[in-house]
């Protein structure tokens, strides 16, 4: 079965985006319970480059930006000079066991995509198209790479940036599963409804089962994350609502904030602390979205069945 695409996404900054595709890249690839072995790859579109800094090491992607293989590199050779170094080629093992049976990879990022970004959008608005335009086009030249991805790994995890991309419309039509952290708090959750609106306005695909997801990040034991978090909850049991609500949450943690909740990351040999209390809320996090990916998956065979 092709693989699934996972993005992780919110407009807003800080909210737990790259911490969030990083624990569930690691709680996928460290086998889920029942689970078999997965390949997961998780691929970094964020310039800040913090996803890829977490999974190589600060050594192997000083080395990985020199060489030329980080995803900037990818874009502006395929796309601005049609070059074609397939996406998968790009592909960084973190570590591979069983003949890559399990399996953790990035497509790590850079500064530099900051810039290959902009001349990108130069490049695909020569025709003087329109920004919409100019995203199908980008999402559909993705789409064959993203093929590839999907065939050789089974969960693709994309690390989006804060604010409005191109290239993050690119992953989030291409997505099974949009995961939006946010915190529960007044002001991250002013924009929330709207944000998740629009994403899924913009979606190929209108089933609710598309919708974004809301995880609550860096919960805290106060009466105004309460408050918050019951009032997002009764906005997405609503029958017109624009996201669904995680179960799971993942509280505010010291361990997460002073590094990442991880360890081995300066000699590039990331891992979990053998702490449970950092990793177990991701790994609940992980399920929900299985389960809801393994029952959206049932509807459209039970619809197609149907249909016949
Ligand atoms: N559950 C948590 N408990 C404590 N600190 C957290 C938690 N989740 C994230 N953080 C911290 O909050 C900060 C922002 O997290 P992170 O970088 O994951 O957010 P982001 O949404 O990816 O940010 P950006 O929009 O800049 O990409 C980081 O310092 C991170 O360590
Ligand atoms: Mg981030």
């Amino acid at each position: 079965m092709p693989g699934k695409i996972i993005s992780v996404a919110n407009m807003k900054g800080g909210v737990g985006k790259t911490t969030l595709a990083v624990h569930l890249s690691l709680a996928y690839a460290n086998a889920m319970p029942g689970q078999p072995p997965l390949r997961v790859l998780l691929v970094d579109l964020d310039a800040q480059a913090n996803a890829s800094f977490w999974l190589c090491g600060d050594l192997a992607l000083t080395e990985l930006i020199e060489g030329g293989k980080t995803i900037d590199a990818f874009l502006e050779d395929s796309l601005l000079f049609s070059m074609k170094r397939p996406l998968l080629e790009f592909a960084y093992d973190v570590w591979s066991e069983n003949n890559g049976a399990r399996r953790l990879s990035v497509i790590p990022s850079s500064p530099e995509l900051r810039l290959v970004e902009r001349e990108l959008i130069y490049f695909l608005s020569e025709g003087k198209r329109n920004l919409r335009e100019i995203e199908a086009d980008l999402g559909e030249r993705f789409a064959i790479e993203l093929e590839a991805l999907r065939n050789n790994f089974d969960l693709v995890l994309f690390d989006t940036a804060p604010g409005i991309s191109a290239l993050t419309e690119a992953a989030l039509r291409a997505s099974d599963f949009i995961l939006v952290p946010t915190i529960p708090d007044f002001i991250s959750n002013l924009g929330l409804e709207a944000f998740c609106r629009s994403v899924w306005k913009n979606n190929r695909d209108q089933s609710r089962s598309k919708m974004p997801w809301v995880v609550a990040n860096m919960v805290r034991e106060t009466s105004h994350h309460a408050i918050m978090l019951s009032e997002m909850r009764s906005e997405a049991a609503a029958a017109d609502a624009g996201f669904g609500m995680l179960r799971a949450e993942i509280p505010s943690c010291l361990a997460i904030e002073e590094g990442g909740g991880l360890s081995g990351v300066s000699q590039g040999q990331i891992a979990v602390p053998s702490d449970d209390v950092v990793a177990a809320p991701f790994r609940l996090v992980a399920q929900e979205i299985m389960q809801i990916l393994d029952s959206a998956h049932q509807e459209m065979a039970d619809a197609r069945r149907a249909a016949r």
